[in-house]
């Protein structure tokens, strides 16, 4: 299997500790040359601690790193930059204000022989990559006028200004749809062509098998071992990474929607987006939104819940008009978003888990005007172990939490406002598979209740999963209309990109 003149990085007996937190305790890896090897692990296993000790920004507590056989001491990020390591963290790291080229070159612009910054040469290198990439944004673009996916792609493009042998990607595709994932794959194999190595993260589990040489299953801060990705199924995998036997089956089996309609789109048109929007939701019913990057879905949800505007049609919610609202507002009428990028809209990081959750429902935990701590902490915690955080406890800031961790804060939060509409933008995005049913079942339970979810996702199997019914975006309108529990995805994607696929 290993043969040591093969193994580029090797990483022996690793710890970290933070307070409270275990986070890897003896962590074992390597990585050999020119391979892609998957790291495997739920939410809070450790994964991402790992990868910035890799990138400098973490220290260990214990252990030892070689490279080529050195034994190194990776001390900052700058410093694992020299060593040829670079990295795409999960949450991004980019400067919002600059545009695309300024943020791939960030801290290295190339400069001429005066010392300048060689705008030209930045520009063209910048052109090459994006080709390279086969993406199509433009270099002067501000990052903060892009959607997430194109934020995402950004993200890959800064990382290949480098030369590096190692590439880190944590989690590049929990917001691309399926023409761009298709892309990155093919960008990985040229890469490993050229000689890179790649340590890939994702709770999507299908790109294992599509993009993996080799796969690192890590619980709770252990390496549980390492397999070759064509000698694994993926079943066992599931079962090393959380200890039990888990469904991937439809588990939504019962479809709870009554005839009331709770929520009604008619008409809605924004230019140039977006253009003769009809759709509606039952109460009960849980209905997706699906489509690829770009289709209008986040402009869609920004629109109905007021945080755009638009110029023709109307939204109905529990048959009161409520066009043309405020974000406000449309909480006070019931409805709740669970954005698409959390780390903006959906969380405060520098809180706590406890205030976070209770932030948007106030009036729950206030009696005559006072709020009541000891109601907060009840609820928090109810919720810490429904939703099953994994924290050292309620008053942990939200910032430390892992990735998928914070996301469950995000669905705590619209669960304790108890709306009878919620908006789901990828609510499983960065969730791992264990904790992903729990969230299905969540929404079943929910849906039982009598609400009604509309949920935007760009996970095909996640819609088969769970919708009773699947509208298909296209080009700013809705294309067609599904029936969850009888299409495929290969329907899902002829609707969606408009072709036949072969
Ligand atoms: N800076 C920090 N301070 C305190 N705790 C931290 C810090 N960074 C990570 N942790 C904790 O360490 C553990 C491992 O976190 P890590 O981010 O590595 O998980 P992960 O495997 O990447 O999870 P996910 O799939 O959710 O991204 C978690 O319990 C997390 O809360
Ligand atoms: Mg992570």
């Amino acid at each position: 299997m290993e043969n040591n003149s093969q193994v580029l990085l090797r990483a022996e007996a690793i710890c970290k500790y933070f307070p409270g937190v275990k986070a890897l305790d003896n962590v074992s890896f390597t990585l050999n040359r020119s391979e892609v090897h998957v790291l495997l692990g739920e939410n809070g296993a450790g994964k991402s601690t790992l990868m910035k000790i890799f990138s400098g920004l973490y220290m260990v507590d214990a252990g030892s790193i070689w490279l080529e056989g050195q034994l190194v001491n990776i001390k900052n990020p700058k410093h694992s930059q020299e060593l040829g390591i670079s990295i795409i963290y999960q949450e991004f790291n980019l400067i919002p204000h600059l545009s695309v080229v300024q943020n791939m070159f960030l801290g290295h612009e190339p400069v001429d022989s005066y010392g300048f910054i060689d705008i030209r040469n930045m520009r063209e290198k910048a052109r090459e990559i994006m080709d390279f990439l086969k993406v199509d944004i433009s270099l002067d673009a501000k990052i903060n006028t892009l959607g997430i996916a194109h934020m995402q792609l950004v993200e890959v493009a800064k990382a290949l200004t480098v030369n590096s042998r190692i590439l880190i990607m944590d989690e590049p595709t929990a917001t691309l749809s399926s023409k761009e994932i298709n892309n990155l794959f093919e960008t990985i194999l040229k890469l490993k062509e050229k000689g890179v190595s790649i340590i890939y993260i994702s709770h999507r589990l299908q790109e294992i098998k599509q993009i993996g040489d080799r796969v690192t299953v890590l619980r709770d801060g252990n390496t549980v071992g390492t397999h070759d990705v064509d000698k694994i199924e993926l079943d066992e995998l599931i079962h090393l990474m959380v200890g039990r036997k888990i469904s991937q089956h439809r588990i939504r089996l019962v479809n709870t929607a009554v005839d009331e309609i709770v929520f009604a789109v008619d008409g809605l048109g924004q230019k140039p987006k977006l253009q003769n929007v009809n759709l509606h939701v039952r109460k009960g019913e849980i209905v997706a939104l699906a489509g690829l990057v770009g289709a209008g879905r986040t402009e869609l949800m920004h629109a109905v819940f007021g945080i755009d505007t638009y110029d023709t049609g109307k939204v109905v919610l529990r048959g009161k008009d409520i066009t043309r609202n405020t974000p406000r507002k449309a909480i006070k009428a019931g409805m709740g978003l669970l954005p698409e990028s959390r780390k903006e809209n959906g969380l405060c990081l520098i809180q706590p888990i406890r205030e976070n959750i209770t932030h948007s429902g106030l009036k729950r935990i206030t009696r005559f005007g006072i709020l009541s701590l000891k109601k907060e902490r009840e609820f928090a915690q109810t919720y810490i172990k429904q939703l099953n955080i994994s924290c050292p406890g309620m008053n942990q800031t939200v910032k430390y939490l892992s990735g998928g961790n914070q996301q469950k804060v995000v669905l705590g939060k619209w669960l304790f406002t108890q709306c009878d509409f919620l908006i789901f933008d990828e609510p499983t995005r960065g969730i791992d598979v264990g904790a992903r049913n729990e969230i299905y079942n969540l929404m079943n339970a929910l849906a039982a209740e009598g609400v009604g979810i509309l949920m935007v996702s760009s996970d095909l199997l996640e819609i088969l999963t769970i919708a009773d019914r699947v509208y298909v975006m296209r080009e700013g309108t809705i294309a067609k209309e599904l029936n969850g529990s009888l299409t495929t995805q290969e329907e899902i994607i002829t609707y969606a990109t408009g072709r036949k696929i072969e």
